[in-house]
């Protein structure tokens, strides 16, 4: 069976970049598609984001804003914690009763990691799925910058990594290495081949709040042993009315769609 399958991160209620993302995927004819989590938080559509995301995709882990929604908001910023009470209540004030429970017991069993072992082309392969790091998987940020400032950490990190790990958590897409380095898309012609005996750590960016100074929506698909890397313009003005129009939530988080940071 010849591998193909997509994997999405990091949607943050935002309608208009998911469905321009699922779009492209099904133009692509990939059948499968992997979530690394954050779900919700930040834009407005919570309900239709995680409906989606239960009708296409086979596999979920959870992200600390699902985490967050379900339990507390820990260490989040003030228009983070108020955009996860704000989806707390809509959650909860769903009239539909079999729709709301379908919804909670998804978010609730989320698990924290999952890990597929394959043969991608030929390559044997095994991949971890988590939303934030590989040694804690829902809170640990892994910046780019990590691999000049904090080279310790990276090498711990690729400690718990046995072949390649697939993150998302600081909606900045590309490829960690154990040197330690880090490459953006671009800089590696937006695809990069999974090999033998070489580790990874693959951030596959946000669909619905990218921060990399590009607006553009982002995930990853894979075929026989490449990951390749999308980028997609969506309507984010529309996602920005949205959020401008709910009070609870704060302005920010439209204006930063644009400028994506
Ligand atoms: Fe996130």
């Amino acid at each position: 069976m010849s591998e193909k399958f997509a994997i999405i991160s990091d949607i943050h209620s935002n309608l208009e970049a998911l469905t321009t993302v699922l779009k492209d995927i099904e133009q692509r004819g990939i059948q499968r598609i992997y979530c690394l989590g954050d779900i919700v938080g930040y834009a407005a559509n919570p309900k239709e984001c995680l409906d989606l995301v239960i009708e296409k995709t086979e596999n979920c882990v959870m992200g600390n804003h699902d985490y967050a929604v379900l339990f507390e908001p820990t260490n989040f910023n003030s228009g983070a914690e108020a955009a996860t009470y704000w989806t707390r209540k809509v959650l909860e004030e769903e009239p539909d009763k079999e729709k709301a429970e379908k919804r909670w017991k998804y978010l609730g069993q989320q698990k924290m990691r999952w890990t597929m072992r394959t043969k991608l082309d030929g390559v044997d392969a095994q991949l971890d799925f988590v939303h934030a790091s590989p040694r804690r998987p829902i809170n640990e940020y892994i910046f780019p910058d990590d691999v000049y400032t904090t080279t310790g950490k990276i090498g711990a990190l690729f400690d718990k990594v046995k072949h390649v790990c697939f993150v998302g958590h600081t909606h900045l897409p590309g490829v960690f290495l154990s040197e330690p380095d880090f490459y953006p898309p671009d800089e590696l012609g937006w695809k990069y081949p999974i090999i033998p005996d070489e580790k990874a750590i693959i951030n596959v960016g946000s669909v619905g709040q990218p921060r990399d100074r590009d607006s553009r929506t982002s995930y990853v698909f894979i075929e026989s042993n490449v990951i390749n890397f999308v980028r997609l313009e969506y309507d984010f003005k529309t996602t920005a009315a949205k959020i401008y129009a709910i009070p609870e939530l704060d302005d920010f988080e439209g204006d930063r769609l644009a400028d994506g940071r």
